[in-house]
């Protein structure tokens, strides 16, 4: 890598640094989340408040990662750090039932009505893995079908097809034998998507697809595709999961199933339902869901095995998940921001590289959004492989280095309601200077 920014990103973050190779001696790769790693290395956040981050060397960025997104309305907004810190008086972790998961449940139940039944865990991971062992339950069939390039996080059953080269194995610890059982299916392409499933339609238990793919690219559905695909997995008997994740309570507060006007049989959510804190829910139609039940279905073989987690449904994480869905339930206003700033930072970012003749492609909608070089169209993750990470990366470390703008290198943006316009002209007038400056081209 090279360019002043790498210099000037160095000398910025020297305790950083050092926290990096202390960090390498205890964790593989000195993280806890791969992506977290980028070169020359991370720096290391001690506090965050609004739109910001502060780091150990005492440099501020303007946040766009938003803690995976998962920060609508910024680090530790009032009304989340409020509930928080009563909760924490009265009680971390009950390790039984609470008041405040049945209230957290029905606030869901009245924006998403389609979540009849659902069940809290501590991740999305746990939630995904449980949604496809529901379906698997409710159909007697085994096969699950996935988008190529779609994230549904770390479970093994699901951990199939994730990374460039898509066709070849995820790495050593997953048996080969465990794959056998996911069909990956090109995101976008309809025809190409039924055909696969028409192939395996017998044995098909389930789809599961993020509306808009979020970890590979911010990637909007093309028009009637998931329809589609709804359309296919109702006639065949298989269950159609909508994994709202990313975009449940971020593109509306009735998720992406009520923008796509989509009925999903069940879905995922986690990220903002969490209001800051870990969670994961899995919910949907009361006869699938109703599979888990361990009152009503004594018989452990007739029962669908899901429902654990230590910390899952604890207090904090519902008293930080229903402060958040209450303040964007009284303040709708919050959307029109995001989505206005959004799009001013889509439309924007994209004149100014035209100018320069950088040819890139900036995708998304609503809150979201990404720019990807060298590339004419984006619409499924092969492309989004194909386009040019390095140009990507370095634009970012810019941003960072140089204009104190925090993306995770090459991750999709996020605006909070911590953010305003003033951030956007900011973002537009440092991506204009490292455009001009020509280390992209
Ligand atoms: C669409 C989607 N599904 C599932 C997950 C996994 O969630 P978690 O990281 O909480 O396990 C993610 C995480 O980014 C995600 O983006």
């Amino acid at each position: 890598m090279q360019g002043d920014y790498v210099k000037n990103y160095r000398s910025r973050t020297e305790k950083s640094r050092r926290l990096y190779s202390r960090a390498a001696k205890v964790f593989p790769g000195g993280i806890s989340h791969n992506i977290r790693y980028f070169e020359p290395y991370p720096f290391f956040v001690n506090a965050a408040k609004g739109k910001q981050l502060h780091d150990v060397d005492n440099n501020k960025y303007v946040d766009y990662w938003m803690g995976h997104w998962a920060l609508i309305l910024g680090h530790s907004p009032k009304p989340v750090a409020d509930a928080l810190a009563e909760q924490v008086r009265n009680g971390t972790l009950y390790g039984t039932v609470n008041d405040t998961s049945v209230e957290l449940a029905e606030t869901i139940q009245k924006l998403m009505p389609r979540a009849e039944m659902m069940r809290f865990s501590t991740t999305g991971s746990e939630a995904t893995m449980y949604a496809v062992r529901l379906a698997r339950a409710k159909t007697g069939r085994r096969v699950i079908a996935k988008a190529i390039g779609g994230w549904h996080g770390f479970n093994t059953t699901l951990m199939q097809t994730v990374n460039y080269p898509f066709e070849s194995e995820e790495g050593p610890g997953l048996v080969q034998d465990e794959g056998q059982y996911v069909e990956s299916i090109p995101f976008n392409n309809l025809d190409a998507s039924l055909k696969v499933l028409e192939t395996i339609k017998d044995d098909l238990a389930c789809v599961i697809i993020e509306p808009v793919l979020g970890g590979a690219g911010c990637i909007p559905p093309a028009d009637g595709y998931l329809q589609g695909l709804q359309e296919f997995a109702k006639k065949n008997g298989s269950l159609f999961i909508l994994d709202e994740i990313v975009t449940g309570f971020r593109l509306s507060l009735h998720g992406a199933a009520s923008i796509y006007k989509l009925e999903p049989d069940l879905f995922t959510l986690g990220k903002i339902a969490g209001g800051g804190m870990p969670i994961g829910i899995v919910c949907g139609d009361k006869d699938v869901m109703s599979l888990a039940d361990p009152v009503s279905i004594k018989e452990k073989e007739a029962r669908c095995a899901i429902g654990g987690g230590t910390f899952s449904a604890n207090p904090v994480t519902m008293a930080a998940g229903l402060a958040t869905l209450n303040f964007l339930k009284k303040n709708k206003q919050v959307y029109s921001k995001i989505d206005r700033l959004g799009s001013m930072a889509r439309k924007g970012i994209a004149k100014i590289f035209a100018e320069e003749d950088i040819p890139c492609q900036v995708t998304g909608l609503n809150s979201i959004f990404l720019t990807h070089f060298g590339v004419d169209a984006v619409k499924d993750a092969s492309d989004v492989a194909n386009s040019n990470k390095k140009i990507l990366t370095k634009y970012h470390l810019a941003l960072m280095a140089d204009h104190g703008i925090f993306f995770l290198p090459t991750k999709m943006g996020a605006f909070s309601y911590a953010h305003d316009e003033s951030d956007v002209k900011k973002l537009l007038a440092a991506t204009e200077k490292i455009a001009q400056s020509g280390i992209l081209k």
